[in-house]
This record gives C-alpha cells, structure tokens and sequence, in this order.
C-alpha cells in the first residue's frame, strides 16, 4: 500500500513538474516570440488558431480567435490599433506567430517575392489526400504544374466557359423551372453548388451533366458525382482529424468513408473514358492538359511529367478550387441583388441596352456587359470566399508602411514567421474602398484600386481559374437576371423583422472551407416582358 501510495505521488510530482516546467518554457518562447517583433501590438491567445483545439472552439479572448476572425473582424482590429499590419501571437501547442496584414503595398510586396515568401505547405495538408497538386506546392514542383495547366486557362478556353455556362443556365429554365410562376429555393447553395460544378464539369472536363440525369446515381455507384464531391469538401477537415480504423464507426463517418471512395472511383473513370475517347487531340481543355502531361508511358521514368496520384490530386484540387469558391459567390450575389431590387433593376436595364432583341449574349458581349461583372466583383469584395491566404518569411526581413496619424513605421518580420493576407481586413479598408459596408456595384464601373481586391490572392500564385470564374460570373448573372427576378422568400416565422435585421439573417456567413451563406432562402420569378 505503502510503495503505490508512494509511486503514485512520484507520479503526480514527476506529472506536475513536467507540467509546470513545460508551461515555462512555453511561456518563455512565447516572450522571446513576441520580442522577437518589437511587440507589435494585435491578439494575444494561448491556443493557436490554426492547432485543432483553436479551431473547435469559438472566438474567446485571451483563449483563441477561433477559425473565423478574419471574416467576423474585418478591418476594425486594424483600425483599433491605426496601423494595417497587426500579429497574432499564441503559446499552445507551441508558440507561433503571424502578422495579420491588410496593406495594399505589403501585400503587393509579399506577392510579387515567390522566393522570399513562400506558401506554409503544412497548413495545407488537409487537400493532399488524392495527392500531390498545384495548390500545395512550391519551387520547381509548383512551376511544372502550372506550366501544364497554363495552357487549359487560354482566350480559346474562356470562350468555351461562357458557352457551357449558358447552355447550363439554358438547360435549367427549360427543363427543372419550366412553367413555374415562382421556384422556391430553400437554401441559395442548392442551387449555386451544382451550377458551378455542371460549368468545371463541361468546360474543365468535358463532362457535361444535365440538370436531370444529375439526379440519378449511375450504374456501379451510391452517390451522385455531385454528392460524392460535396461530402468531401465538408469532409476534409473530418477525414483528416479521424484515422482510418475509426471511420466506421459513426453514420456520419462512414458517409464520408463512401464519399471520399465514391470520388476516387469517379474521378478514375473519368479518366478511362477521355483516354479511351477518340477525339483526345482537338480538346485542349483541362482534363486533357493534365492527362497528356500524364499520357505516353513509353517516356523514361525521369520524362514522365505528371504521376498518376499527382493527375488525381490536381483534378481533384481543380473541381475544390473551382467548385466551391464560384458557388458561394453567386450565392451572395444573388442575395444582394435580392436586398438591393433598385440594383437588380439597374442591371436588368443595362442588359437590355446591351441586348435590346433578346438574344442570348456571346463571350464577346462580355466586355459590355459591365454591371454584370461589377456586381460580381462588389459581391467578392464584401463576401471574399477565401477570407485568409497564408504565407511564411523565408528571410529576416521588413515592411515600412505609415500609420493612421501618417507616421511611418518599421515591422519586424524574423525568418519563419507566418503572414496572412487579410482578405476581408483589406476588402473593408476604408483607405482604399469608400463606404465599405455598402453595396455599390457602381464602384467597379469607375475607378477603382486594382491592389486592393484580392478576392483571388494575386502574384506568382494567385487563383489560375480567375478569368475562368470572372467569365461564369458575368454569363450566369446575365443570363438570370434578363429572365428572372430574385428575391428573398417570404416566411411567416420572420413576418415581423425590419429591413436590417433581414438582411443580417440571409447575408450570415461562415468560413468553413470557403466563406458560405448559412441559411439563404430565395425566390426567381419570370419577368414578364
Ligand atoms: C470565385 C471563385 C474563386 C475564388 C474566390 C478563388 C480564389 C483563389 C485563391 C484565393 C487562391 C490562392 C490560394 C492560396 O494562396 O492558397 C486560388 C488559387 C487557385 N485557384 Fe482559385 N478561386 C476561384 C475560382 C477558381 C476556379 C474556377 C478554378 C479552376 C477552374 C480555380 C483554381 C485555382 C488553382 C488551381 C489555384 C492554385 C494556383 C497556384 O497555386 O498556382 N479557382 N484561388
Ligand atoms: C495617432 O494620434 C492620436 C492623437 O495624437 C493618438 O492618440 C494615437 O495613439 C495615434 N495613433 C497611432 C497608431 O500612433
Ligand atoms: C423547402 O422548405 C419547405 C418548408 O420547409 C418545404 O415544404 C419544401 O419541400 C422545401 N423545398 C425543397 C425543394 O426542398
Ligand atoms: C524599411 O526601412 C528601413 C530603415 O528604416 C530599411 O533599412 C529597410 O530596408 C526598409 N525595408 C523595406 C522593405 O523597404
Ligand atoms: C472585376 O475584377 C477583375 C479583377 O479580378 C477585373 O479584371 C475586372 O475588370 C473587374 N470588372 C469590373 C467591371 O470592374
């Protein structure tokens, strides 16, 4: 009784002393951390935001800022403390460090540096589970995927994104919302997640699915493409944190264990059929880039451009990136076009001026078609679907840049510290956006600070679909908006809300792998013309 009365207390004293000792010496890395960038002022936590127990709880001072604090702050931390650069310091799981950056020149100089401010790959491990890919990589690797896919990003391409896209849209009001006085849509993204992906899947794939086949799981399978693609996105994280043996074990888990096996098993048909199909060669869209990078296995082993997991993990990062992102944009566009009818109807009329027979607008109607893009782009500026792009310093370096008052300051960057490019920080600066909070597409029709938009990161590795979504932005709210009217549906228990409150309920947003509406409910009437 004795002796294990006695081990038992080692083991508490052993315990506590580690423990104690420990937490010293984090707090002693996180006092050299935070000397280390002459105190600048900004969040103090213990956990880190990007560890998994800062993720899973939310924003808590002192505590964590939770995954999400870039979108729920904006610019006012920024403004709080007068200067566009402010840190993010935690001690747990160990001490770590980033600048939270909404400056123009800043940012300008951090994109624009491929070599001394690279992507922190770590933080991206979650998109490598079908393998290697653009996304998540750097150097020399990085250089061969784009160079591969540069070409499926061409003019000729655009051309084919704008026809996909109205021949989708087409497809929709003739065959699913034919004849209705009034479609309802529960939530926007119902209808926003399958526009988006039937647009990557003709236009990137040449994998055309129609609004009613799509409902139906095809011989051989249990999901539909659709729903095997959206259970992985929400799944990641999931797939990531949860191990393999215990992924049966929960309804929820094994759903997700289906949904990233049903993927896989799409994605590789997929690539059956096109390297079967005999018109390989006049196709120069993306899935033809990649598979010709992949292709002639009759190469010496160091010739062979692209491996097959790399050729599953880049088609599969190009249907996240270009799926998603484009789906959540439209969402929050349609909703501020349903809040601001005088807006709706401002561009209805200059889509009629541009297209006064009626007829169907072709890719080189685009360029006229400005309110149409403006109103894409005011609705990425105030709803950035990617809120944060990290980065890492490479070297010991500076950034200059004047304060509130004019005064200018020097920011120590040691090597290693993250950066992150406060999208919505910048986006919500009132130094480079008049009126922030409000939306006026009209602002992108005159001058406007080219800079300070980066909705789609900018550089050397900013988004390679941005005129690819930019040009399926501009043909689906043409095409919708000349036939259709969007509004907010009515629903009896929000009967007594005001205007504001509305609008507060519809725009909630979250940032779970991209910036997504909560609940958005909407309604298309016909227009009668
Ligand atoms: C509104 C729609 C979109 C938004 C907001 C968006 C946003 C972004 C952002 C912020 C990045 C930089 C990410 C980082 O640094 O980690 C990025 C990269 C990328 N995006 Fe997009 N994107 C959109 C649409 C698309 C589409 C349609 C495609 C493909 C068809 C696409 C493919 C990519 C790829 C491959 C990269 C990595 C580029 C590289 O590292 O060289 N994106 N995107
Ligand atoms: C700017 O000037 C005001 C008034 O002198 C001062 O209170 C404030 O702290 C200054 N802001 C910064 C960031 O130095
Ligand atoms: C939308 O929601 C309403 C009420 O909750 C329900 O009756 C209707 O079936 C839903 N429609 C769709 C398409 O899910
Ligand atoms: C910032 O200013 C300091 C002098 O105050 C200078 O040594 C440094 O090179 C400057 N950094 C940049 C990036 O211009
Ligand atoms: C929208 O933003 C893009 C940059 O992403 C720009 O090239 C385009 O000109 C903008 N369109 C309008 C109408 O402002």
């Amino acid at each position: 009784m004795i002796v294990t009365g006695l081990s038992l207390g080692t083991l508490a004293i052993i315990v506590g002393s580690v423990s104690v000792l420990r937490a010293f010496q984090l707090f002693l890395d996180f006092r050299r951390l935070l000397a280390s960038i002459h105190h600048l002022p900004g969040y103090r936590t213990i956990l880190s935001s990007s560890s998994v127990l800062g993720h899973l709880f939310p924003p808590t001072p002192l505590l964590t800022l939770g995954h999400d604090y870039s979108w729920l702050s904006k610019h006012a931390p920024f403004a709080e403390r007068g200067f566009d650069i402010i840190s993010a310091v935690a001690c747990w799981p160990k001490a770590t460090g980033s600048l939270l950056i909404a400056d123009v020149n800043v940012i300008k100089d951090i994109v624009w540096s491929r070599g001394r401010f690279p992507k922190p790959l770590d933080q991206y491990s979650i998109l490598t589970f079908f393998g290697e890919n653009i996304v998540v990589s750097e150097g020399n690797e990085w250089k061969r995927y784009r160079k591969i896919v540069a070409p499926a990003f061409s003019e000729r391409n655009n051309r084919l994104v704008w026809d996909a896209t109205t021949q989708i849209m087409l497809d929709l009001f003739d065959t699913m919302w034919a004849g209705q006085e009034e479609v309802v849509v529960n939530h926007s993204v119902d209808l926003t997640l399958p526009i988006a992906l039937f647009v990557i899947g003709a236009a990137g794939f040449g994998r055309p699915i129609s609004w009613k086949e799509d409902a139906v799981v095809p011989l051989g399978h249990q999901l539909t493409f659709k729903d095997a693609l959206h259970t992985v996105t929400q799944d990641l994280t999931l797939k990531f944190l949860v191990p393999k043996w215990a992924m049966g074990l929960t309804k929820r888990f094994r759903r997700a264990r289906l949904a990233f096996d049903e993927l896989h098993r799409y994605l590789t048909e997929m690539i059956h059929e096109r390297q079967g199909s005999q018109d390989e060669d006049d196709n120069n869209d993306l899935l033809s880039s990649l598979l010709s990078a992949n292709g002639d296995k009759n190469l010496s082993k160091g010739e062979v451009k692209l491996s097959d997991s790399e050729l599953i993990g880049n088609i599969f990062i190009f249907l996240v990136a270009g799926h998603e992102t484009t789906a959540h944009a439209f969402s929050f566009a349609f909703a501020l076009l349903a809040l601001h009818p005088d807006k709706q109807e401002e561009m209805y009329q200059h889509i009629k001026r541009v297209l006064p027979d009626g007829r169907i607008p072709t890719y080189d109607d685009m360029p006229s078609l400005a309110y149409s893009s403006a109103v894409f782009n005011e609705s990425l500026r105030m709803f950035p679907p990617v809120c944060t792009v990290p980065k890492s310093s490479a070297e010991d370096t500076t950034f200059n840049l004047t304060d509130v008052n004019g005064t200018l300051k020097t920011v120590v960057v040691p090597k290693g510290l993250g950066l992150t490019l406060d999208v919505p920080g910048l986006h919500y600066n009132p130094k480079y956006w008049e009126d922030p909070f409000t939306f006026k597409p009209e602002r992108f029709l005159g001058d406007w600070n080219r800079d300070a938009f980066l909705p789609f990161s900018s550089g050397y590795r900013g988004c390679v679909g941005r005129k690819f979504s930019e040009t399926e932005g501009a043909a689906v709210l043409t095409i919708l908006i000349s036939r259709y009217v969007i509004s907010i549906k009515d629903e009896p228990q929000f009967a007594g809300e005001t205007y504001e409150q509305r609008k507060a309920r519809v725009l909630n947003a979250q940032s779970v792998l991209t910036l997504a509406p909560t609940r958005l409910p909407l309604v298309f009437r016909p227009r009668r013309t």
